[in-house]
């Protein structure tokens, strides 16, 4: 039977695929990114109350009223950037099909898109169902910068659009005002719009700043901003996104939006708008619970013998762990160390070349995610250290490379 071509060269997601197999071998999973401590009591109420409240039917298409109104008001309060709730925001079913629906709202089969990899894992995918053609920019390590001249490269009058994420899933780059202005300045250049995936705008660590795209000069007409609620208020499972684009963007996203899922789950945008009105202070008990997280994943990985820059934001950290496949005998490819880590000491991680498109990158790292209460950092880095320090012939014992996952 045929599969659509647009399907070529996409697979299944390898961090869903570690995570079922952390269930599967009981090991804790530091591979998809996602809590195991409660969301806030109050949201969950609230969520309740509106379900109680019956407000159980299709949303209108674009969200809510007071969910829309609760994103324009947080946008304009924390980023002076301004959006009427009516025509600007658009309210999905997580930053996922944001980025779906935005890229099948303004591609056309043949345009380009860069993609700043490594990446999220739909990013590549949500390029292709839109009939584009995804150009990889490739952060490079140790330090992942973006670099205009690199950048500039890439751009050519195919361009119509730069999808980036800051803070960054997974190298923990928060990108920094000049980084941005290569950006912006070339998609003025180029007249392309720029898609930003913003789903970490408030785990930033050590005083690093989130710039939003859009807040440049001259931006704010042609970059198109996600956000969304899975990381912040820890509901990765309650599906709620959102996008503020300009005219007439929005109205093509919302068309695009409203024929592929109608609207998101209305009783929880109810919760989502109630999150939204959470004191300042949810948000500095936030970064202060997130950096201790940081700080005791980051003590783990360099005890146990990783190379690994503390991450500037979001909640992952790329680790390098070819010194100690050299001293200790460990596996050399980043998907049998992953799998050696999941098997054998008990903690899921993802082969960090899972992150990229372009070859031979990601090869010597695999990446961590530190959602987790301290207590399961803790038991984490526990069995991090057991394994490492096992007999080396006792600990390769039984590590099959047929259970691959690429
Ligand atoms: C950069 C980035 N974008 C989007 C998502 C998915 O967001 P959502 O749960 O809102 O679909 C993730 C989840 O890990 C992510 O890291």
């Amino acid at each position: 039977m045929q599969v659509a071509a647009r399907l070529e060269n996409i697979g299944q997601s390898v961090i869903r695929e570690m995570t079922r197999l952390a269930l599967a071998h009981g090991a804790i999973n530091l591979s998809q990114g996602y809590a195991d401590f409660p969301a806030p009591a109050e949201i969950k109420e609230a969520a309740i109350q509106a379900i109680l409240a019956d407000q159980n039917q299709y949303a209108i298409t674009w969200g809510v009223p007071e969910l829309r109104r609760a994103i324009a008001a947080k946008m304009a309060r924390l980023y002076n950037l301004h959006f009427d709730p009516e025509v600007h925001v658009t309210v999905t079913c997580g930053v996922t099909e944001a980025i779906t629906v935005s890229l099948m709202a303004m591609l056309n089969p043949g345009d380009e898109i860069i993609i700043v990899e490594p990446f999220h894992e739909n990013f590549y995918p949500a390029a292709r169902f839109a009939g584009a053609i995804p150009v990889m920019y490739t952060l490079e390590p140790p330090d992942y910068r973006l670099d205009p001249d690199r950048l500039k490269r890439l751009f050519s009058p195919h361009t119509r659009a730069i999808l980036i994420n800051t803070p960054h899933n997974p190298t923990g780059r928060v990108f920094n005002r000049e980084e941005l202005a290569g950006v912006a300045s070339l998609c003025q250049e180029f007249d392309a719009v720029a898609v930003t995936d913003e789903i970490y705008e408030f785990i930033t660590y050590d005083g690093h700043e989130h710039i939003p795209l859009a807040t440049l000069p001259g931006m704010a007409e042609r970059t198109v901003t996600i956000g969304g609620m899975s990381k912040t208020f820890a509901v990765t499972g309650w599906r709620l996104g959102y996008v503020c684009a300009p005219e007439p963007l929005a109205n093509a996203i919302r068309a695009v939006h409203d024929f592929t899922t109608i609207c998101a789950a209305t009783p929880l945008q109810y919760a989502a708008a109630a999150a939204l009105n959470l004191p300042d202070s949810y948000y500095s008990d936030l970064r202060q619970a997130y950096t201790q997280r940081r700080d005791l994943m980051m003590s783990i990985l360099w005890d146990c013998g990783f190379q690994a820059k503390a991450p500037e934001g979001a909640y992952y950290v790329m680790a390098d762990f070819t010194g100690l496949s050299a001293t200790r005998g460990l596996p050399e490819n980043p998907t049998e160390f992953a799998m050696w880590m999941t098997k054998e000491v008990g903690v899921a991680v993802v082969p960090g070349h899972s992150f990229y498109r372009t070859a031979g990158f990601g090869e010597n790292a695999v990446r961590f995610a530190f959602p987790k209460k301290l207590e399961t950092l803790a038991e984490a880095g526990a069995r991090m250290h057991r394994g490492i320090n096992q007999d080396t012939s006792r600990r390769l014992e039984g590590i099959s490379t047929k259970g691959s996952i690429k």
